[in-house]
């Protein structure tokens, strides 16, 4: 991250909290521009830091006086209680929470995809932005090339989410589990309301109405407003699997234009910055969690013509594809720094 900005992480010690430290201190930014937030238990514990480390400070209302730079990852409720008060302050508020991401005056953005969207608060200081929801942005990294190529007019997703993507208290619930199920015992529910270890089931989100959960709603709306079109038909299904981290998402595709060549379409999502082409056949290798956990790139597969949308002219207007992503990385705190990084380039906040 470029210039002598200060910034300040708050939900320091969380899943995607420890991972922004780790990827600004990679960044090469100074232990001293940096200042962690956590709620008041955690004042004082001390956070790895490159070679060093960093002291956790209680978060409240006056923390963010005088900061550049706010990467909030600490809940919903905490960025709607400070985020707006603070950018009025001057902060740039970048958040991973879903507070804001539907607001008009909001952009959501991921920086591959659409940082255009960033222009619109040229050389503000304290404007909003909001990281998309982690499954969105790991299926859109892997959709979004397709899309520029020949253009997407229907997506049915269906997820594989990790267990982190509910915070670091779920990936010690796993660990927990899967001890006392190969101990015999009964696993113990802490987090979720059912076991994650040895076990898949519908995401732990609010049921609506309709009986699609917060997340598959998410997933949709996001969808087109980073797309900038809410024209594309989007449905998704979003199911917890028993992986520590990285979501996978198959993904069903279909198209304005016909497939003439599957090769050049592999060949164009290889291209795409953030995005790595695993596609093996020969050697049955494709994405998975494993591959994905750690890395910054959206690793994707599977990639195959859909025999179901040939029409009777031979030509066929839908894919099918496999992408897996570390939600904690791609889905939240990289994408967030990288926010932060393009905000320096191109609006020099
Ligand atoms: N996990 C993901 O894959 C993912 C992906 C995209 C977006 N997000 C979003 O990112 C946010 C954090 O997720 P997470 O998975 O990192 O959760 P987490 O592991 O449970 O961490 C929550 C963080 O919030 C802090 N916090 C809680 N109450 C606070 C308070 N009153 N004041 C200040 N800090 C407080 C916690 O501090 P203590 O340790 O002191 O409790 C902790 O640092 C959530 O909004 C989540 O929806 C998560």
């Amino acid at each position: 991250m470029n210039g002598n900005q200060s910034i300040a992480v708050v939900g320091a010690t969380g899943a995607v909290g420890r991972e922004m430290l780790d990827i600004l201190a990679a960044e090469g930014v100074e232990a001293g521009r940096v200042k962690a937030f956590a709620s008041p238990r955690s004042a004082g514990q001390r956070l790895p830091y490159g070679p060093g480390d960093l002291a956790v400070e209680a978060f409240g209302g006056e923390s963010l006086e005088g900061i550049d730079i706010a990467l909030f990852s600490a809940g919903s409720a905490i960025s709607k209680q400070f985020g707006r008060a603070a950018a009025a302050r001057g902060t740039v508020i970048i958040d991973n929470s879903s507070a804001f991401r539907m607001d008009a005056d909001v952009p959501l953005v991921v920086p591959e995809i659409n940082a255009e969207a960033l222009d619109g608060v040229a050389s503000q200081r304290g404007a909003v932005i909001a990281n998309p929801n982690c499954s969105t942005i790991i299926t859109l990294m892997a959709a979004t090339p397709i899309h520029r190529m020949l253009g997407v007019k229907r997506m049915v997703v269906s997820t594989y989410q990790a267990v982190s993507g509910a915070g670091a208290a779920a990936m010690e619930e796993l660990r927990r589990q899967a001890q006392q199920v190969l101990d015999g015992e009964k696993p113990v529910c802490k987090v979720f309301d059912q076991p994650c270890a040895f076990n898949v089931f519908s995401h732990n989100t609010t049921i609506g109405e309709d009986g699609y959960n917060v997340e598959e709603t998410k997933m949709v709306k996001e969808t087109h407003k980073i797309w900038g079109d809410a024209s594309v038909r989007v449905t998704a299904t979003c199911i917890r699997v028993p992986v520590f981290r990285a979501h996978c998402a198959s993904i069903n595709l279909t198209l304005a234009q016909p497939v003439d060549n599957l090769d050049a379409v592999r060949e164009t999502i290889g291209a795409f910055a953030g995005v790595r082409v695993v596609d093996d056949r020969a050697a049955n290798r494709f994405p998975t969690p494993l591959e994905a956990s750690g890395k910054d790139d959206v690793l994707v597969g599977r990639l195959r013509l859909d025999p179901s949308q040939i029409d009777s002219q031979g030509r066929c207007w839908g894919l099918n594809l496999f992408a897996s992503g570390d939600q904690l990385r791609k889905g939240a705190a990289l994408n967030a720094v990288q926010i932060a990084d393009v905000l320096g380039e191109r609006v020099g906040v």
